[in-house]
């Protein structure tokens, strides 16, 4: 056991809150896990330096230097399939196949699985970064790569299942701790949404027809989209939440009972808030009403869950002041807070019909995937990576915590500058003369945008130096010769 695990079994008050099994004397495969840390690392600096990338063609178009493959209609589904897939999908395998050995207190089903999870993982990342700046795509978004990238995508999917479930199934305690159950409902969901929304109709190696069409298509493809967000982008990151934050906080969730009743709750609620993303559309009208219902009702389950995961440190927030790792992860919730709060709102068709097709979308798509997903992946990660290695803490908490205030700021100021121009847009567009006639044309809207994507593109920097900060000091805790771990201060919760 490391000092994290000893230090959080003796602060839990029953064996069921507890984040660890019993020790087991079985050795856990730490190999996979570590490969698929450096994988989010290396692709969280490729998907987001792409991020920054796109960010800049909005300021400066010419920077597609009239080539197919650096225009933005091409990058910009780069950019989403490798932060979402390959970013946060190696988190997400990373932190899964280590929670399971330690609360299941036994080693993975296999290690040729879980080697070939991994490469086939990596293979579907590559045919991904070749064939989008080819133009190869689906038309779908979130759902771009074509058929045979899709049915590589299921195999893998299907092994990783196989891979998570199995080991769940020889576990050394009969109790399933709550973040498999998490882990668990996002593996089962995005199968089903990956195989549904891709029933296609192949017309060559790279072509290919949906099945359906129309207005079902849309719906189809927006209850994967929607879902894509509630099990890929927040599920799982929540079964991060209720490992790493007891871990780093060393104490346990706040309250257990809770953590189910969240569970089953968003699970519950999540499949039907799709219709939301075609309000005013050839939806028939009580869809449209219904997403939105269902979307507001989500409010309660999302802030009940995050606010379990802050009332953990209850009894330890002066940890928050020693601790960035904890600084990252309980962040992570309040963006988590803000755009779960955000997208009901935007939700109901009255507000909706402001803020669709502005930046106001895009502010809220990066509260959750940079303020909620990426910190909360970061942080697990640099709580992770350390104890794969044998070391107690990264090489530099220091290079943590400027990585933390990089990050952050970067943040703010990416969202804060998408809501002021999303808003502005908005109300330019609908502004009409006493006689009727639009007060500003398109180009007006644009050019009054301008300022706030320079702002945009400096906050995406920062969090781009941020990631550069954390490639260096995962290499270095890598590195044979580093710094013994006495050198520097243990932070908090390894102290407690
Ligand atoms: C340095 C960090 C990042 C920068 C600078 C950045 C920048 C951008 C830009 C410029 C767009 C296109 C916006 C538009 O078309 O108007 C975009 C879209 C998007 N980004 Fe990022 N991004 C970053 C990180 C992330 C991360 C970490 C995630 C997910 C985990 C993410 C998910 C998305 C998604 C889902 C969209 C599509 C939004 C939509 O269609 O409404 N981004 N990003
Ligand atoms: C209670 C939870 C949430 C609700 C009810 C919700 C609702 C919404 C609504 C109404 C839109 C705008 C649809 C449109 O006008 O086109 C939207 C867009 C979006 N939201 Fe959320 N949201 C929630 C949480 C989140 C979180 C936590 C994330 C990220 C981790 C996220 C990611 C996105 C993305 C990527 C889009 C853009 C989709 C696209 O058009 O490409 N949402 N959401």
């Amino acid at each position: 056991m490391t000092v994290l695990d000893t230090s959080v079994a003796a602060a839990a008050d029953t064996a069921r809150a507890a984040p660890v099994a019993k020790p087991a004397a079985a050795t856990y495969n730490d190999r996979v896990v570590l490969q698929f840390s450096v994988a989010t690392v290396l692709w969280g600096i490729v998907g987001m330096a792409v991020g920054a990338f796109i960010a800049a063609q909005l300021y400066w178009p010419s920077l597609g230097f009239d080539l197919p493959w650096l225009s933005y209609g091409r990058l910009r589904p780069l950019h989403t399939n490798a932060v979402i897939f390959a970013f946060g999908g190696s988190a997400l395998m990373a932190t899964s196949l280590h929670v399971v050995q330690r609360t299941c207190g036994v080693r993975l089903l296999s290690d040729k699985l879980a080697s070939f999870v991994f490469w086939g993982w990596q293979a579907v990342i590559l045919a991904a970064a070749i064939t989008l700046p080819l133009g190869l795509t689906q038309g779908k978004e979130y759902a771009e790569l074509e058929w045979p990238i899709d049915l590589l995508i299921t195999v893998v999917w299907v092994a990783y299942a196989v891979l998570f479930f199995g080991t769940i199934m020889k576990r050394a305690n009969k109790h399933i701790y709550v973040a498999n159950w998490f882990y668990g409902s996002f593996i089962i969901a995005v199968a089903l949404l990956h195989i549904v929304n891709n029933l296609a109709i192949p017309a060559g190696a790279f072509k290919s027809y949906p099945i359906y069409s129309g207005a079902v298509d849309a719906m189809v493809q927006w209850w994967y989209g929607h879902n894509a967000v509630g099990f890929f982008l927040t599920a799982g990151f929540l079964g991060m939440m209720y490992y790493f934050v007891p871990k780093q906080a060393g104490r346990p969730v706040y309250s257990y009972r809770l953590s189910i009743v969240h569970f089953w709750a968003l699970i519950a609620v999540y499949m039907w808030a799709g219709p939301h993303h075609l309000q005013y559309t050839a939806l028939p009208d009580w869809a449209q009403s219904l997403g939105m219902v269902f979307s507001l009702i989500l409010l309660a389950p999302s802030w009940g869950g995050a606010i379990n995961g802050v009332m953990t440190l209850s009894g330890v927030w002066h940890k928050l002041r020693t601790d960035p790792i904890l600084k990252f992860l309980i962040v992570s919730l309040s963006f988590y807070m803000m755009s779960t709060f955000e997208g009901p709102m935007m939700s109901i068709k009255t507000v909706n019909s402001l803020s669709h097709y502005t930046d106001w979308t895009i502010g809220h798509v990066h509260a959750g995937a940079l303020g909620w997903v990426a910190m909360i992946s970061v942080g697990s990660i640099y709580a992770l990576l350390p104890k794969l290695v044998g070391r107690d803490q990264m090489y530099s908490v220091k290079a943590i915590d400027t990585h933390f205030w990089l990050h952050t700021i970067g943040v703010v100021f990416y969202i804060a500058s998408m809501w002021i121009a999303g808003v502005m847009q908005g109300l330019m567009w609908r502004a009409t003369n006493a006689d009727g006639t639009l007060t500003y044309s398109f180009v007006e809207s644009l050019n009054a945008t301008y300022p706030y994507y320079l702002v945009r593109l400096g906050g995406g920097l920062l969090v781009v130096a941020g990631m550069l900060l954390m490639g260096w000091n995962v290499l270095k805790t890598l590195s044979p010769e580093r710094k013994p771990a006495a050198a520097q201060p243990l932070p908090a919760a390894a102290r407690a």
